[in-house]
């Protein structure tokens, strides 16, 4: 329903908004109030291109009748039923979906209510193999820096991004990092994979002698960072990690939180790339967003690791009160059918040439020292004010808004990636005017 005014800081206190710079925020609220298709409906009625499929998830656009129709038959029919010791169809239904467009080789579908989720339930999944397993010694996990997993706990240790981790203390122990595979100097401006770093794999080998590979539980990446300021693995980056992880006994995770249903013109990166993971996070496009739902998804010998013991006896002790929730479920059927119907992941594909020479457009525009790209992801990095990081990027946030087209920014790098329903000339209308907004700052 559309508010009939607009906000007044009085009524925004209560509401301590998230990853917000909230003063800010409060004193000019940028309010979203409806939402169709590739379009946000402002409370000003202002209409404004969603460049971000809100925060990667709306990988088929919004309000999709489809997909909410789903929701209010399944809300009317069963809201809510335990997900332990208990089980309802959908839930089973949406599993099998899921992995009859995952890798083969992807079996098992553990369901969580968010990316974070997803994450902390595969670290400690990946821990629990290995013990299941008599290798009990493997507890190291090992991520990469300026990776993004998400905000709990497990993610943010394994995570790179110095902000998310400073605050809170000592994080988890027993973890280590691979050097991010960021390299301007050489890679600068690289369409698709860049040629440059995967030697940069090779630091697992140096990590692996410094523990010892009995003592590693798993590595965790991202195929393709996107929270960080889009990066794109250097050409046999992947491969060379798949291959060492393999050589060690080390398990393998892909963060697919963002590039998981359709992002890179595949369902999953793992496909894109062809690198077979032993488990894959993922969460955004599962629902489209609508409704929160996560899930990891493992081999089969992840899964059967644990299927041993007396079989009254619960295999594993995690799970959550909407693991598999029936609304949710229904959300994530309706969704991936709107995919499939509507051949999104190839619309994705076939589109990419042109959104990579959109984006590519922006080489000679002001400030912009690097451009990158894949599949529906753009990002777009601009020379920082000296002394005063993130501030050139932010005000061209705002200035795009105010001109009609939701971008988002992490440090000076603008990130890009629209519903895979995007047409020519609403790319053309993006980058028109993020070139106007970029000519335009100090
Ligand atoms: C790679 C990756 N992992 C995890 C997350 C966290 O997901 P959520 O915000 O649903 O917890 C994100 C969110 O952007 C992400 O990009």
């Amino acid at each position: 329903m559309a508010l009939d005014r607009k906000p007044t800081p009085n009524d925004l206190n209560a509401f301590w908004m998230p990853f917000t710079a909230n003063r800010q925020f409060k004193s000019n609220p940028r309010m979203l109030v409806g939402a169709k298709d590739m379009h946000y409906t402002t409370a000003e009625g202002r209409q404004v291109l969603d460049g971000t499929a809100g925060l990667w998830c709306c990988n088929a656009g919004h309000c999709r009748p489809k997909i909410t129709e789903a929701i209010a038959r399944q809300a009317a029919e069963l809201d809510y039923a335990p997900a332990f010791q208990m089980g309802h169809p959908i839930a089973f239904e949406l599993a099998n979906r899921i992995i009859d467009m995952a890798p083969k080789g992807i079996e098992h579908v553990f369901y969580t209510n968010s990316g974070s989720e997803s994450v902390e339930t595969a670290l400690k999944l990946a821990i629990a193999y290995h013990r299941a397993r008599g290798e009990g010694a493997r507890t190291r996990l090992i991520g990469r820096e300026r990776g993004y997993h998400g905000v709990n706990f497990g993610g943010i240790s394994v995570g790179g991004i110095v902000n998310n981790r400073k605050m809170f203390g000592t994080l988890l122990g027993g973890v280590d990092h691979l050097p991010h595979t960021h390299l301007p100097g050489q890679n600068a401006f690289a369409k698709g994979q860049p040629e440059h770093g995967a030697n940069l794999a090779d630091d697992l080998e140096r990590i692996v002698a410094l523990h010892g590979a009995e003592t590693i539980a798993a590595v965790i990446v991202e195929p393709v960072a996107g929270s960080t300021g889009v990066l794109i693995p250097p050409v046999g980056y992947l491969e060379k990690l798949r291959a060492i992880t393999k050589k060690h006994g080390i398990l393998l995770i892909f963060d697919e939180v963002i590039t998981g249903f359709g992002r890179l013109g595949s369902a999953f990166a793992a496909q894109h790339f062809d690198v077979l993971p032993d488990m894959m996070t993922t969460a955004k496009g599962l629902t489209n967003g609508v409704i929160p739902m996560g899930a990891v998804l493992t081999t089969a010998a992840v899964h059967d690791a644990f299927m041993d013991g007396p079989e009254g006896m619960i295999e594993l002790f995690h799970g959550y009160t909407y693991s598999g929730n029936p609304i949710a479920s229904a959300a994530g059927i309706a969704t991936l059918e709107v995919y499939r119907e509507e051949a999104l992941f190839e619309r994705c594909a076939a589109i990419a040439p042109y959104w990579e020479a959109a984006v590519h457009s922006l080489r000679d525009a002001r400030h912009v020292i690097d451009v990158r790209n894949m599949g529906l992801i753009a990002g777009i990095e601009l020379e920082g004010i000296p002394g005063q990081p993130t501030k050139r990027a932010f005000a061209a946030f705002l200035k795009a808004y105010e001109k009609g087209i939701l971008i988002r920014t992490t440090g000076d790098i603008i990130a890009m990636s629209p519903p895979l329903i995007i047409e020519k000339p609403q790319v053309d209308q993006l980058l028109d005017t993020l070139r106007d907004v970029l000519s335009a700052l100090d």
